[in-house]
């Protein structure tokens, strides 16, 4: 796969926020200053609460029964729109780019080896088809993206809370955007924390925001580093370890996690149930993947975790609060950007 230097991936995201000129980053030769994402040339105007009331007034009724209908179909979809909505937000900011299909001209985020798991991108575009029949080019897919994952944490018996509108959608996506800023799963919390700060998040929000493993899937292949004596990053439960290793290697019939390509639930006691039982078991020591237990393991993070898996309310203030800044990251607004007609494709 391929690897980004550290400073190179600092040039880059320099020139994203408008720090920087771009010298030194890859993409900024290839494609010009504004290669990421458009630098607003003015100051635009914020996200706003209700910003579709009256050029769309049924927009979240809208997306409440699309998003309804698809949890009815497949009762996982909730951690796949909330997981979409992290993977745009967290590379190039809040504007859609990780809903764009690759062109000939252009690797998307969405081809990054990284977003392979990313599932349900057509639940999306089912939306924003509902959308457009109501409120033709008028709400961004975004933004559309953002409610639907909203949606999706309430549904799933999480919080039912607003988020602030207004996004626009960017016209590119690049494959290098999603690989130098995903977090990965084997990291740790100093990794972590460098990693969320390029999103624009702080530890506070990496613990918070993590609690969104609370539902959804995970591929064997996410924690196989688990199992490496040189990494040291062993199941705190040895029992839960080797029960998930004997799992993912059909009993030792392919020690190869990878082969037989299989996944399990990030939250085994409740995973479809947004709760706080990723915490409790993040304690027990049954968090799945590295960069869930470490979250315990580290003396900095482990206070949080101890008050989110005690306190509900607590949890969902926080995951509330920073769900609403992740969301602010990065946003095209006013005349930056444009409304796409489809979400997968910048064609007008
Ligand atoms: C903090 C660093 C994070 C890392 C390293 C990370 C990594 C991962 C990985 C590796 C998976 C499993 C992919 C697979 O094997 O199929 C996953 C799943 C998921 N992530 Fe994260 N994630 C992080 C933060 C977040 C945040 C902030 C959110 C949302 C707010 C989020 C939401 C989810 C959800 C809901 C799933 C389950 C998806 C499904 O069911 O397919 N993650 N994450």
């Amino acid at each position: 796969m391929m690897r980004i230097a550290p400073l190179v991936v600092i040039l880059c995201i320099a020139t994203v926020v408008g720090l920087g000129d771009g010298a030194g980053c890859p993409m900024h030769a290839a494609f010009g200053r504004r290669s990421l994402k458009q630098v607003p040339p003015v100051v635009q105007p914020p996200l706003q609460f209700g910003y579709y009331a009256t050029s769309c007034p049924n927009l979240t009724n809208i997306v409440a029964e699309r998003v309804n209908f698809w949890v009815l179909q497949d009762i996982r979809t909730p951690g796949k729109l909330l997981r979409l909505f992290f993977h745009d937000c967290v590379a190039a900011g809040c504007e859609g780019s990780i809903l764009l299909n690759s062109t000939a001209a252009l690797q998307a985020e969405k081809d990054a080896p990284i977003s392979a798991t990313l599932d349900k991108f057509f639940v999306i575009d089912d939306i924003k088809a509902a959308v457009e029949l109501q409120c033709p080019g008028v709400v961004s897919c975004a933004d559309i993206l953002a409610l639907a994952a909203v949606k999706s944490v309430a549904l799933a018996g999480g919080p039912s809370f607003d988020i602030d509108l207004g996004r626009r959608d960017g016209t590119v996506s690049y494959l290098a955007a999603a690989t130098a800023s995903d977090p990965l799963s084997t990291m740790k919390v100093d990794a972590l924390v460098a990693s969320m700060a390029l999103a624009g998040l702080d530890i506070n929000d990496l613990v918070a925001l993590s609690g969104a493993h609370t539902i959804g899937e995970v591929h064997c292949t996410s924690f196989t580093d688990r199992y490496d004596p040189a990494l040291n990053t062993p199941f705190p439960d040895a029992a839960f370890g080797a029960e998930l290793q004997a799992f993912c290697t059909g009993n030792g019939a392919a020690p190869d996690f990878a082969t037989l390509n299989l996944k399990t639930f990030m939250d085994l006691q409740s995973p479809n149930m947004f709760d706080t039982s990723y915490y409790v078991n993040l304690i027990i020591g049954r968090g799945v993947m590295t960069s869930d237990q470490d979250l315990y393991n580290d003396p900095r993070t482990q206070p949080m975790v101890n008050q989110f898996a005690t306190n509900r309310t607590a949890f969902f203030d926080a995951f509330i609060a920073s769900m609403l800044k992740m969301g602010r990251q990065g946003v095209l607004t006013g005349t930056n950007g444009i409304i796409r007609k489809q979400c997968w494709t910048a064609q007008l």
